[in-house]
């Protein structure tokens, strides 16, 4: 029966239910939005300030389980205020944090972060696009493919990886993800081509050097024979690059044994003492083979931003697939991992799957590029317009003069390094000086790294190398370093070094 209200406008008797529905969430009020945002946007450029001022130590002090600890043991079942969530991150999160914006953050490899990536993102985020093909987001495919083009010219890579010719550019949520297409393309190519192989038998090939993420993806795709290769060390340059000679005898050797090659992986500065392989030479063997060749180029790529660099860079006309991650030396933040490929024909049939629901009229046409066929998931976000907001924004010079900056810097830290006679610089490259103290052992190194962290306040790691054993590592991270910087670190290190006079170094 109908209600009085409902038969009095005519409305069926299901509409009478609305009237009970549940409220929408408050956090739907734009206008509330807005102030938070605000607030959010103050907070945020407090942060970053503290941090260049060093009113924040780079490492934090907590113990595993006090983060836990300090939040609130259940989720609130009513909206808390914007500015009791914001004095949380305050109070809980900043202080136990590891702050890798922080000029004194000089581990592993920088993760930069400009502040028109950060408004890209936000925008992208708002927007909130699955971007899995060109008919769900038009935009967000086409300014990815676009941005993408736009730094394969940047980085005069070959014309093959542009959209236009065979191959082109896509942007990967992390390096090994993009790892793990380069893999199961290249198991796609090897088994299209050589129908006889058994999955069990191929074999992967990578150096000592290598980022993990090889080997991760090689178990991934559920490769059963890994080959690490060893490096050579080069004493004029402290460069680690693969044995050729061994990858060569190694891959004849499986091949006599009935196995089957299928991928190699060099180095353009691998993570501990950024190594560098001969890519053009490996690209022969890997010719001569038949194998898939990769070049982790995901630190040091960038630099062919740069043309006093290209000279360096010619693996990466030779290689199928190239790794650069904009997350690294290239402000982008996280999500941002450029993966250029030579030929579309081995990437979307190892990756291509669909449903009845994606039908749609361009696919079908085949005039347009539907981006989930070139990665592991189906909804991407909204990648290109991080991208394009902080390429504008900063132009392109804004890239190379923060390259720059870094080289320079870190020439300079190593020409003061090696200055002091207890210090023994074994490789400055790019923005990476890796040292030693001289004729110490291992442990007193890495009491000295640990000093540096402890006391001085300075966040570095350490690799290990076949000649040197322990080797001390400091990383430019920070775009915003300058000479005094440096000075500062070479300061602390003296301070750490055993029986240093403190008074003298102070
Ligand atoms: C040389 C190199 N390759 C690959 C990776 C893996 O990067 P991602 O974290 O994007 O997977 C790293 C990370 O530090 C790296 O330094």
């Amino acid at each position: 029966m109908l209600s009085t209200v409902a038969r009095r406008v005519g409305r069926p008797a299901a509409t009478r239910a609305l009237s009970s529905l549940p409220p929408v969430p408050t956090d739907y009020e734009w206008d509330a939005f807005r102030t938070k945002a605000h607030q959010t946007i103050d907070f945020i450029v407090d942060y970053q300030k503290k941090l260049a001022a060093r009113e924040l130590p780079v490492l934090p002090s907590c113990q595993p389980g006090d983060v836990r600890r300090a939040l609130p043991a259940a989720p609130s079942e009513t909206p808390v205020e914007w500015s009791s969530i914001l004095a949380d991150v305050e109070r809980v999160v900043v202080p136990n944090m590891t702050h890798w914006q922080h000029p004194d953050f000089m581990a592993y490899f920088p993760a930069q972060a400009a502040p028109s990536a950060m408004l890209g993102e936000l925008m992208a985020n708002a927007m909130n696009q699955p971007g899995f093909n060109w008919i769900c987001s038009p935009a967000a495919t086409e300014m990815e493919l676009h941005v993408m083009d736009w730094l394969r010219e940047a980085f005069a890579l070959p014309e093959t990886m542009a959209w236009s010719g065979t191959g082109g550019g896509i942007m990967q949520p992390s390096a090994t993800e993009g790892m793990i297409v380069a893999q199961v393309s290249a198991r796609t190519r090897k088994l299209a081509r050589h129908p006889h192989i058994k999955l069990n038998d191929l074999v992967s090939y990578y150096s000592d050097q290598s980022h993990f993420c090889v080997e991760k993806a090689s178990k991934v795709v559920g490769v059963q024979h890994l080959r690490k290769i060893p490096s050579v060390y080069d004493p004029s340059t402290g460069n680690y690059a693969m044995d050729l000679g061994v990858l060569e005898a190694t891959i004849q050797a499986d091949i006599a044994n009935g196995l089957a090659p299928f991928f190699v992986s060099g180095n353009f500065g691998a993570t501990g003492v950024c190594a560098i392989d001969d890519i053009e030479a490996m690209a022969t063997i890997a010719a001569t083979h038949d194998l898939w060749l990769n070049m982790d180029a995901a630190y040091a790529g960038v630099v062919a931003l740069l043309p006093e660099y290209r000279g360096m860079l010619g693996g990466m006309h030779v290689c199928d697939s190239l790794l650069m991650n904009g997350s690294k030396w290239f402000h982008l933040m996280f999500n941002s991992s450029f993966f250029f490929f030579k030929d579309k024909t081995h990437i979307v049939p190892a990756l291509n799957a669909t449903g009845a629901y994606l039908e749609n009229k361009h696919t079908a046409e085949n005039n347009v590029f539907d981006l989930k066929d070139y990665q592991l998931g189906l909804g991407r976000p909204f990648r290109g317009l991080k991208a394009y907001c902080t390429i504008q924004s900063m132009g392109l010079q804004g890239f190379r003069d923060g390259l720059r900056r870094h080289v320079a810097l870190a020439k300079y830290l190593a020409a003061r390094l090696r200055s002091q006679d207890r210090i023994e610089v074994l490789r400055d490259i790019f923005g990476l000086v890796c040292f030693r103290v001289k004729g110490a052992t291992d442990d007193v190194n890495m009491a000295v790294m640990e000093k540096l962290n402890d006391v001085e306040g300075i966040h570095m790691v350490h690799t290990v190398t076949a000649d040197h054993g322990v080797v001390l590592r400091i990383a430019l991270c920070h775009p915003q370093l300058t000479e005094e910087d440096m000075d500062r670190v070479v300061a602390k290190l003296l301070r750490c070094l055993p029986d240093a006079d403190v008074a003298a170094v102070a």
